[in-house]
């Protein structure tokens, strides 16, 4: 297991590249199972996580070849629809083959995820798309069992108490493309990952109108090709690294960043008393007075992304004056509240709302990251610390952050990766 070592040492300058968004490649991939053409990926992350779709791909016949972020998925074995616990376990995402596998070869089943360090994450709306569309779905030992000889197009509400799904509005819009007739998603998630799917999907044969919007409508088509397709910049890796320039006084250059995917967090920062100056391409960000506190709420895009809650945090840390974060989506996602105090953060919780008193430092410490965005906000806090930070199990943030400690030693950074093994 490797672990960071961090020596806070103030400002980072410079520019990094913004890479391909993780949670736009994983559906993405597993949307190249709805046809036998060879789809060809570009702009894809190099992560623990997109290896652990290539090995579901592999389970599922097919054949996954990638040089320079760019793969090649073919399918060349239709037997197997089953995706193992041992496989979904290890990446929530896979449930994101469920949809493809469903319409394309008309049953499949995939181990159902369990909860995890964000709190439970259950798929029921993801169970009730499918099922509107005609899938008998069934749950067998543990699996999500799933049969359908004919999906048929329907309309379909699929809001939940927390807002809508990113997975479940890609499940059912994957299903729905090959459904016979015309679905209609209301309540649908907007992410600029759906819109990315959708566009995906368009370029496969499949006729996905309003992408982006909560009403997506979907006429059915018999078959999909293979395409190619540039998955878009990662909203998070670019928030969080504008809030690394925030956060230690520094200025950094985003280059191949959506600014127009971020503008919740463009205004939070602004507020907070940042620089925002978009750019071609990008932004820079930079900060170089005190930080006032703020209130944010997380909610579904457009609103401030949860996967930027614990982050933010570190920022509001450091600001002067009380701050208050509540967290709309998974309520229980707070463990990097225990690691930050253990820094001298001044953090108190109550239900789903952090409040956070700005401290003058934060104590550099031996931390523990419990999840991917966790794991970042922690690798922020240790830049700014003073004296040393390790964080411990970063194969969290091998998940999602490409290079990360490469990214920010380009900008200043010191921070080195060690093996414990
Ligand atoms: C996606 O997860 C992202 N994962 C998450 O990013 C992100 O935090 C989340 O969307 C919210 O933006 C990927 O794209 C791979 P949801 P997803 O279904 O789709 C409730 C990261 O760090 N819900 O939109 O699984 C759910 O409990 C990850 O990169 C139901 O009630 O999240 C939550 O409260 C972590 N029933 C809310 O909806 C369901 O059937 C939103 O969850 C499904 C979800």
């Amino acid at each position: 297991m490797d672990k960071f070592l961090i020596k806070g040492n103030g400002r980072l300058q410079g520019s990094i590249t913004v890479s391909g968004a993780k949670n736009s490649a994983l559906p993405i991939m597993a949307a190249a199972l709805l046809t036998e053409g060879e789809s060809v990926i570009s702009n894809v992350p190099h992560l623990a996580d997109i290896q652990a779709m290539v090995d579901l791909l592999g389970d599922l016949g097919a054949e996954v070849t990638h040089a320079d972020g760019t793969f090649r998925v073919q399918v060349t074995d239709e037997s197997s629809s089953f995706a193992q616990y041992e496989r979904v376990r290890k990446m929530r995402a896979s449930i994101c083959v469920l949809g493809p596998l469903l319409a394309k070869r008309r049953s499949a089943r995939v181990a159902m995820p369990g909860g995890c360090a964000i709190g439970s994450r259950p798929v029921d709306l993801h169970l009730r798309g499918l099922r509107a569309l005609g899938a008998e779905i069934e749950l067998e030992g543990g699996d999500i069992v799933a049969r359908a000889d004919k999906l048929k197009g329907a309309e379909i509400f699929l809001g939940g108490p927390f807002g809508s799904t990113v997975l479940g509005t890609a499940n059912v819009m994957m299903a729905a493309a090959l459904a016979e007739g015309t679905t209609v998603l209301e309540s649908a998630a907007c992410e600029p990952e759906i819109a990315d799917l959708a566009d995906y999907l368009n370029a496969m044969g499949a006729k996905v109108s309003g992408g982006g919007t909560p009403r997506l409508v979907i006429e059915g088509v018999e078959s999909l090709c293979g395409t190619t397709h540039e998955v878009i910049p990662d909203r998070i890796e670019a928030g969080t690294f504008m809030i690394a320039a925030a956060v230690t006084n520094g200025e950094i250059t985003l280059e191949n960043a959506r600014i127009d995917h971020l503008l919740a967090v463009v205004d939070k920062l602004r507020q907070i008393g940042a620089s925002v100056e978009p750019s071609n391409g990008g932004a820079t960000v930079s900060s170089a007075r005190r930080l006032d506190p703020i209130d944010v709420t997380t909610q579904p895009y457009p609103g401030f992304p949860t996967d930027l809650q614990a982050q933010l945090m570190v920022l509001l840390c450091l600001a002067d004056g009380n701050s208050a974060i509540t967290e709309k989506i998974f309520p229980d996602r707070f463990m990097h509240v225990a690691e930050l105090l253990r820094m001298g953060a001044n953090i108190r919780k109550e239900g789903p709302t952090a409040i956070v008193t700005g401290a003058k430092r934060l104590i550099g410490a031996p931390v523990m990251a419990s999840d991917l965005r966790a794991s970042a906000a922690l690798v922020l806090a240790g830049l700014i610390a003073d004296g040393e930070t390790t964080v411990s199990r970063v194969y969290h943030i091998d998940r999602g952050y490409e290079k990360i400690e490469v990214k920010l030693r380009q900008l200043g950074a010191n921070i080195q990766r060690i093996n414990e093994s």
